[in-house]
């Protein structure tokens, strides 16, 4: 099995029926009516600028990232129904993720999605500052010594003025600026190898999404489940769009790192799919995956590199997967072809259309019975991952690709008699069987 066959089953699958357009939540952060809508046409006589990681912003540059927040947050107090303020912004995202035209999570809508909403946001954010120069930062988790909630999203005041960045519905864990859990970045998202297990297809979300997009949102909210942990309510949250926005630049980087490998789908159902959002000047805009891409046409890009390191050419192995069982186990005649564990620098088991759990929530993978919740469970000998999943107020019914460790514990099962892949949220030993389409190895 090779990358180019799965990718090719991927270009024609079906695309996704929307079943919950009608859904109360969705009427209510509806965006106002926008009229006829206009073709979107890339803006000109923008200068092509980098978007900057968090630790690296100057003082100046953040204070004008506060200062575009205070004026977002004051055009919602002052003209509430302007499709432009705060709210209504925020809104945009509670309408795609269920209330709207076609849901933009657990598919490869997501990363084009996200990105145009982030465009047209900063563009938005540009026009309140009057300052064509500005672009989003991104919260540069990819960097070891970034991985906590960045200290100017923390204090609810800053220079004696409320602090624009700062949101309190938030984990104790987050606003203390502690470090997101080690985990989360295991195995590394940067190391996928198609497009399928990085991004999604057109019926399944992609490892991204479900690994650290999705644990660090369920970090970042408080217990109940908001801001950052409903997909309902995420971007009522500053740092919504700079996380966002490092999952724009890991995007950016991974297409970079391997224009051949790391292609983004070619089909023409990918490439059409259409969204509207308003523009800076409350034009209803129509716009296409195909239109953003590049971002380049867009006014930004990314320098070059990330904290994640670069993977080799990998090579796959199809397991075997006995769906009434849920076992799974290496084909007889690929058994003797694995190299012992030490050999290989990265290996990882990529499981295909996993049928995910409904609730936002943080999800341990293991083979076999779930370890004792007691806080320390990916320490468990049988531990292989996560699935770290926002879901907004209603049903998701979603699937997505999920990347996991192979551990020697699994290897032993896989080579012998077999494993059983389970869940349990973090916090429970109660295990659900996880059921899936495929699975494979990859390793390099
Ligand atoms: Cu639209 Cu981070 O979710």
């Amino acid at each position: 099995m090779t990358v180019t066959r799965r990718m090719f089953a991927a270009m024609f699958a079906a695309p996704a029926a929307s079943s919950v357009i009608s859904r109360l939540y969705g009427q209510n952060c509806a965006p106002p009516p926008g009229g006829t809508p206009v073709n979107f046409v890339p803006p000109t006589g923008l200068t092509l600028t980098h978007r900057k990681a968090m630790s690296t912003l100057t003082a100046g540059e953040v204070t004008r990232l506060r200062l575009a927040y205070k004026k977002l947050r004051d055009l919602t107090v002052s003209d509430p129904t302007d499709p432009r303020g705060w709210l209504q912004q925020a809104n945009v995202h509670c309408w795609m993720c269920g209330g709207g035209p076609v849901e933009v999570h657990q598919s490869w809508r997501f990363l084009p999605w996200h990105r145009m909403y982030l465009f047209f946001h900063e563009r938005i954010l540009c026009k309140l500052l009057n300052d064509n120069s500005f672009r989003l930062p991104f919260w540069d988790w990819d960097a070891t010594n970034s991985r906590n909630l960045p200290s100017i999203f923390r204090p609810a005041t800053a220079g004696g003025q409320p602090n624009s960045l700062f949101d309190a519905n938030r984990s104790n864990a987050a606003s203390s600026g502690g470090p997101i859990p080690a985990p989360t970045f295991v195995p590394n998202p940067m190391a996928a190898a198609s497009f399928t297990a990085f991004g999604g297809s057109a019926n399944s979300g992609g490892g991204l999404e479900n690994g650290p997009h999705g644990r660090i949102h369920v970090w970042t909210g408080n217990s109940a489940g908001v801001d950052m942990g409903s997909l309902d309510t995420a971007a009522r949250d500053p740092v919504f769009y700079a996380h966002h926005c490092e999952i724009d630049h890991l995007w950016f980087e991974w297409n970079r790192r391997n224009p051949v490998g790391h292609a983004n789908p070619t089909a023409p159902s990918f490439l059409a799919t259409s969204f509207l959002f308003f523009d800076e000047n409350k034009k209803w805009t129509k716009i296409k995956v195909s239109d953003v891409l590049k971002t380049t046409t867009l006014g930004y890009d990314y320098l070059p590199g990330a904290g994640l390191s670069k993977p080799a050419v990998p090579r796959f192995t199809d397991l075997t997967y006995d769906a009434s069982s849920g076992l799974i186990t290496v084909p007889e005649d690929e058994k003797s072809t694995f190299a012992p564990t030490g050999l290989v620098k990265k290996r990882e088991l990529v499981v295909e259309d996993v049928v995910l759990p409904e609730k936002t929530g943080l999800y341990n993978v293991f083979v076999g019975d779930p370890a004792p919740a007691d806080g320390n469970q990916a320490a468990a000998p049988n531990y292989v991952g996560y699935i770290g999943l926002i879901a907004g107020a209603h049903a998701h019914n979603g699937k997505s690709a999920i990347r996991l460790q192979v551990t020697d514990f699994l290897l032993q099962r896989i080579l012998g008699p077999g494993a059983v892949l389970t869940y349990a949220e973090s916090d429970s030993t109660q295990a659900t069987k996880l059921t899936f389409s495929n699975v494979y190895i990859s390793e390099e």
